[in-house]
């Protein structure tokens, strides 16, 4: 059992200091290694990790194919103006290749693990000679993947799997005891500038978890070109969260007088504290009508962009 440790209740300058004891003595004198992918969570064990470890944690951003635009080399350089080097692997070969003819949500979280952790994390802990891998993982993704709503792509010793048997190394999970709003406190604490602390959160599985079927190159960039769209024109609406999605069937759509069997955007924005209950927001038809208007411009092939109004449950904040 893990013990919950509320935004209220959290002290952050002592849970800083206390996580940081404790990853300092379980590395000892080795090394670790860790993904940053600038979310809120990897953002903020990065800098704990530094804290505790300096140069004996190396921080990778691995390049999957899956991100959003332009995130690789913006995170690489905030983290430059932190003081934090972060080498970038380019993964994307392996990730898509992977992903290959997949259609099922837990089949492709599946292909997205085995590649992060067996292969790519594999290879770089092989190489590095690091026993100790620090991961972002906090309550919500256990929550979560023990009940059996989603896999969490992070979740393993809850699950009855050894990631040391598994991949050959072990896993050190700081804000386990946290939720997102924890989080972001911890990581303010820490100095993370705003736009990283106060960032809405972007799943492990990046853009895969947006793309309903098939995950293909073509489809990840439809995809990706919605969410910059999205996230342009909601990051003033201060939701917990928002997204496009990609979704796997067509509608008949018309343009230029002619039949377009096109394809279909669906946008969430979502009110939440801590991401277990979530209710749309009610945005001005305004927004979504610019929305729309500027998804059907500027993502080639979308014939239809709707809006979720169900709440979380039934839904999830994510649709895969
Ligand atoms: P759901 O979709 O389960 O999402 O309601 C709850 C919160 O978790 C994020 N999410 C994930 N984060 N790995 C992650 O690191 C995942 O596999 C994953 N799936 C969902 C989601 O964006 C939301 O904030």
């Amino acid at each position: 059992m893990i013990t919950e440790i509320t935004a209220q209740d959290l002290n952050t300058g002592q849970f800083i200091e206390e996580q940081t004891e404790e990853i300092k003595s379980i590395v000892g004198n080795g090394r670790a290694i860790n993904a940053l992918s600038g979310g809120v969570d990897s953002s903020t064990v990065t800098l704990l990790g530094h804290r505790a470890l300096g140069e004996k944690l190396r921080t990778v951003f691995i390049e999957n194919g899956l991100m959003r635009e332009g995130e690789p080399e913006w995170v690489v350089k905030l983290f430059h103006t932190l003081g934090v080097k972060v080498e970038l692997v380019d993964a994307r070969k392996e990730f898509l290749s992977a992903l290959e003819g997949l259609t099922d949500p837990e089949e492709k979280r599946e292909a997205i693990t085995q590649t992060f952790y067996k292969n790519v994390f594999g290879r770089l802990v092989r190489e590095s000679g690091a026993k100790h891998l620090l991961q972002g993982t906090i309550l919500t993704d256990v929550d979560e993947t023990v009940a059996g709503i989603k896999r969490q792509h992070n979740v393993f010793e809850q699950l009855g799997i050894d990631p040391q048997k598994a991949f050959g190394y072990k896993i050190i999970e700081p804000l386990i005891q946290l939720r997102k709003d924890g989080v972001r406190r911890v990581g303010k604490g820490l100095g993370l500038p705003e736009e990283l602390f106060a960032r809405i959160p972007f799943p492990g599985p990046a853009l895969c978890a947006r793309v309903i079927g098939a995950v293909t190159p073509e489809r990840i960039e439809t995809v990706r070109r919605a969410t910059a769209i999205v996230e342009r024109m909601l990051q003033g609406s201060r939701a917990f969260q928002y997204m496009a999605i990609l979704h796997e069937d067509r509608v008949t759509g018309m343009r230029e007088g002619k039949r377009d069997f096109g394809q279909q955007i669906e946008i969430r924005c979502w009110e939440s504290v801590d991401a277990r209950t979530a209710t749309p927001t009610r945005l001005p038809f305004d927004t979504l009508e610019t929305l729309a208007r500027e998804i059907i411009q500027g993502v080639p092939g979308i014939v239809s962009v709707t809006y979720n109004i169900a709440p979380k449950p039934p839904s999830t904040i994510e649709a895969v």
